[in-house]
Parts: structure tokens; sequence; C-alpha cells
């Protein structure tokens, strides 16, 4: 027995005490270990942002250079994984195979399953960051039937993502550097994000002993949901089905009425009651990427536009503090880019990977660190004996 808090959803419970980031939701402030996610977004770039979250402090030269030239060292993936990808159907959504081949990594790099020993650990968080992008371009590779690209060390984090999604054998391939610097901030905006569903979903395995390799795959899957990482995907195909502008009181009525399981995908955000930071950032993301593409007459971007403005104009949406979260923009730049609906997921779960490692880390290191162990309010049937079956 005991006395227990309920808390579904626990939306007053505080899982852990951590360092890492800081979310201020009235105010629509992100900070990482101090510093603001808007001035990170500008001024910094991914991988500096990882050395952040992992080590507490931004790098000097010299340790920035020793910690990229390390990452680029563990890009490849062992080639045996290739059978792996080869064994999920073609049509199989790049999340499900992503779940599968990061569970499947520990078995191919179990010297780094060591979670006792803090160097194999080290190393277990080198191999998760390097490795995601390969696995996530291979997943999209397999899927549309082109031959997997090798990564490329001479390229940046980002430029080299879009070589492995985008480039084939047969021709030469060049990454503009906007649209490089597009994915990059589109990495560094969903880097991490405190105790989140998934995030919590990582360090509940983790709080068992279970391999990181284990618990990032449990992350992976807990952020498919279209509530947490899919929203991305569901926002992006929700404004191709409504179209055009003229559609969108429609769809407002419909996300408005309560007998209506429809919500507007891209708006509303369990912390963030004022605005989501992120988004203002990758708003202006998106604009950038649009003219550099030349197509600012897109219809989606049109009705994005459209909707953003109807919703913040509405009561329903400014009683309940609902704005566009940081959803709502990246889909329209990975659609610009020519990512197909089902790859907005596993981005996201690409650029999350530092965010769930530098938990997982922090947790392995906390003395109060013991098993996640939730209890419940049993609504269940009291004690009564067992039937037989003839007499039921
Ligand atoms: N459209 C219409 N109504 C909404 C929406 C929406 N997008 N979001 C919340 N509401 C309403 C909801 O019906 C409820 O109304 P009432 O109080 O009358 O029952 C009220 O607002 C509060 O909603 P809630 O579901 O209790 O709030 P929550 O904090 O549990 O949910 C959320 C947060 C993000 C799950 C939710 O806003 C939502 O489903 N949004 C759409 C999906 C989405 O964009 N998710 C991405 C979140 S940001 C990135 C990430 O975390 O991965």
């Amino acid at each position: 027995a005991g006395v227990f808090t309920y808390d579904p959803g626990f939306t007053s419970t505080a899982s852990c005490d951590s360092t890492i980031t800081f979310i201020d939701g009235d105010k629509g402030e992100l900070l990482h270990r101090g510093y603001p996610i808007d001035q990170l977004a500008e001024k910094s770039h991914y991988l500096e942002v990882c050395y952040l979250l992992l080590y507490g402090e931004l790098p000097s030269a010299a340790e920035l250079e020793k910690f990229e030239n390390t990452i680029t060292r563990h890009t490849m993936l062992h080639e045996q994984m290739q059978y792996f990808f080869r064994g999920f159907r073609r049509d199989a959504h790049p999340m499900a195979t992503m779940v599968g081949v990061v569970g499947a990594m520990s078995a191919f790099y179990h010297d780094s399953t060591d979670i006792a020993d803090p160097h194999q650990r080290e190393i277990a968080s080198h191999r998760l960051i390097a490795k995601m992008p390969t696995i996530a371009a291979w997943a999209y590779k397999y899927s549309i039937g082109q031959p997997f690209v090798y990564p490329r060390n001479d390229l940046s984090y980002a430029a080299n993502f879009l070589h492995m999604c985008f480039s084939v054998p047969a021709e030469d391939y060049h990454v503009d550097p906007i649209l490089s610097r597009a994915m990059d901030r589109i990495f560094t905006l969903h880097a991490d994000h405190e105790q989140n569903a998934s995030t919590s979903t990582v360090r509940l395995a983790s709080s068992s002993g279970a391999n990181p390799f284990a618990c990032i795959a449990a992350g992976i899957a807990c952020l498919w949901g279209p509530a947490h990482g899919g929203a991305n995907q569901a926002c992006l195909e929700m404004l191709k089905e409504i179209g055009t502008p003229d559609k969108i009181p429609e769809y407002i009525a419909r996300a408005k009425d309560k007998n209506d399981p429809f919500r507007l995908m891209g708006f509303g955000h369990r912390v963030y009651k004022n605005h989501d930071p992120r988004a203002t950032v990758m708003k202006k993301s998106a604009d950038e990427v649009l003219d550099l593409l030349g197509v600012e007459n897109n219809p989606i971007l049109a009705t994005a536009k459209a909707l953003e403005e109807a919703a913040l104009k509405d009561d329903y949406f400014a009683e309940k503090k609902l704005f566009p979260n940081v959803d709502f923009y990246s889909g329209i730049i990975l659609e610009a880019m020519g990512f197909p609906t089902s790859m907005f997921t596993p981005i996201f779960a690409l650029s999350r990977t530092v965010g769930w490692v530098s938990q997982w880390k922090e947790m392995l290191n906390d003395p109060q660190n013991k098993i996640g162990r939730p209890r419940q309010l049993y609504l269940g049937s009291t004690t009564r004996d067992y039937t037989d079956i003839e007499n039921r």
C-alpha cells in the first residue's frame, strides 16, 4: 500500500533532474545548457550543438575539430547490416525500418552495449549520432529501389545526409549550401526537448539497464506517433488534403467540433502555451528555401499561410492557446527539398538522437538513477474465486 499521485499523461510529474534543456512554455523559451535556441539555430550548427548537449559547454575550435573527426569516423554501417534493410518489404515505412535497424545495432556493435564502461558508453553515443543519417538515408534509398549511397566524410553532417538521400552513382550531385544550411537547421531545432514522450521512453527503457541501441530504438518507436514526431508527416498530408485556401473554414470547423476527432496537425503543444520558439526560426527558414527553389507560389505553402492566419484569428485556438508548432513549418521545407512525407519523421528521429543520447548519459551518471516503475489506480474487479469452465 502507499499513497500515490494520480497524474495521467504526467502533466505535473517531474521524472528526473536534468541540466541539459530548459523550457518556459509561457514565455516560449527553449534553452540548451542555457543558450537560447534561436541563437544556436542562427550562429551555431548541428554538430556543435551535439557537443554542447553531450558535454555541457560549447567546444573550443580544437575540441570541435576532434569531435567532428570522431563522428565522421563512425558514419559507415557494418556492411552486413545491408541484409537487414533488404529483409524489409520495399513499401515498409522508413520509421519501421529504423526501429528494426537501430535495435539490431545491439547485435553488430555489442562491444558498446557494455553500459558499465564509460568509454564504451561514449563510443555508443558517437556511433548512434554518426550512423543515424546513414540508417535514415538507406531506409529511404531502399524504399525507392535505388542503390545505397555510402557516407562522404568530406561533407558536413547535413550535406552528407542530403548526398546519401539524393545522389545516385550514375551522376554528379552537388549539395546547395542554402539547402544544407536549412537541413542543418532542422537538425538543430529538433536536437533536444527535455522530457517529451520519446525521451522519457528512452530514459524508462534505460532505467532497467537495457543497452543504448535498444533504448534508442524504443525512443524511435515512440516518436513515430502522430501526436509526437509523426505530426510533421500528418501535417503535410493534412495541408495536401485541404488543398486550397478556400477549404480552410471547413477544416477549422472540424477541428473545433468535439464530435469530430480531427485536429489541426502542427498546432498546439503540451508545454508551449504562447509560441513555439522553434517554429519562429523554422518559418524564416521555410521562406528562404522556398525562395531559393523558386516555389513561392507553391499551393501547399499558400494553404499553410492561410491556415496559420485563420487559426490565429479564431477564438477557439486563442482560448486554448494553440499556436503553430515546429512541425508545421518543417514539413514545408522537407517537401520543397524533395523528401516524401514518409521521411519527415525519420529526419526528426535522426535529429533527436543526440538529445536521447545526452539524456541517457546524464541518467546513467545520476546517483539517484533507479528503475522507473509508475504505479496505477486499479479500477478492476475485487478478489473473486476462479470459476470452472463448465460453470461459466
Ligand atoms: N486542433 C484542435 N484542437 C486541439 C488541438 C489541435 N491541434 N490541440 C489541442 N486541441 C484542443 C483539445 O481538443 C483540447 O480541448 P478540450 O479542452 O476542449 O478538450 C485542448 O485543446 C487541450 O488539448 P489536449 O489534447 O488536452 O492537450 P495536450 O497537451 O494533451 O496535447 C498535443 C498536446 C500536441 C498532443 C495536441 O495539441 C495535438 O494533438 N496537436 C496536434 C498534433 C501535433 O501537432 N503534435 C506535435 C507536437 S510538437 C512536436 C512534438 O512534440 O513531437
